[in-house]
């Protein structure tokens, strides 16, 4: 059995958390580190993208890790590959601000997988979206998902947050806090309001979308749908933050 746990470094607890998964299911883990060009819509961002290739090698194999391998861009994409449509879900929500965003994810993870051949894969729920449709395209790999790793505040662990400031991570806080608020809602029209709400406190948060999904087709949820899941995503000073929560302990029927 050999899991396999994608990431493009910049590792903290939250990927941790993933490798320690994986070591809990096999004695074979490897950590796949790579920064995919293919999934950023501009090159700043990939450019501005944290790097701590040194780092990443101790915090995976503290955290369980067998192999931690840094794949070159030659070796993911020598010359033609198969690329991967995420269809009409990959354009919703984080692809209507990332274009051809999940196209990139899925065409290098499923590279990853024909590479190394895994059995099983590890994925954090934080990237909601991603972990959806990566669950789609996965056929010969058994995909697992570890809940999100937070900070005392409640912020989600992201390697994006190391370019926040003190003060934008605290203004970042609200993200979880409208999520948990919106978590006790007894009904969908409830919690989406309770978001709406919450999030507009933080005059320092730019919202992007802020909803309720039905967790098995990814549409948006009813107060019939089994398995509810809020979604925010947005902008402090420009750095692009996303978060979720699911629905458990409210909005049910
Ligand atoms: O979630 C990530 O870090 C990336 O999207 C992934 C899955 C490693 C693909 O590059």
């Amino acid at each position: 059995m050999t899991v396999l746990v994608p990431t493009m470094g910049s590792l903290h607890r939250g990927h941790q958390a993933l490798i320690k998964r994986a070591r809990a299911l096999s004695k074979e883990v490897i950590v796949s580190i790579f920064v995919n060009p293919l999934q950023f819509e501009n090159k700043e961002d990939l450019e501005k993208y944290p790097r701590s290739p040194q780092l990443d090698i101790e915090l995976a194999t503290l955290a369980g890790a067998t192999e931690v391998w840094f794949p070159e861009y030659e070796d993911i994409y020598p010359g033609t590959i198969q690329t991967i449509s995420a269809g009409p879900i990959g354009s919703i929500l984080e692809g209507a601000s990332r274009p051809a965003h999940f196209d990139g994810v899925l065409t290098v993870v499923n590279r990853l997988f024909e590479m190394v051949k895994p059995t099983h894969a590890v994925f954090g729920e934080k990237d909601f979206q991603q972990l959806f449709l990566i669950k789609n395209i996965a056929k010969k790999v058994e995909i697992v998902s570890v809940p999100t790793v937070r900070n005392g505040s409640g912020l989600a662990l992201s390697s994006r947050n190391i370019r926040l400031s003190q003060i934008e991570q605290e203004s970042a806080i609200i993200i979880s806090k409208a999520l948990s608020a919106a978590a006790q809602e007894k009904s969908v029209a409830s919690a989406q309001r309770v978001l709406e709400q919450v999030l507009s406190e933080e005059k320092a948060f730019k919202k992007d979308y802020a909803v309720i999904i039905d967790e098995k087709n990814f549409s948006f949820a009813t107060q019939e749908s089994q398995k509810k899941r809020a979604l925010v995503a947005g902008w402090i000073n420009g750095i692009r933050l996303i978060d979720n929560m699911p629905m458990d302990s409210g909005a049910h029927a």
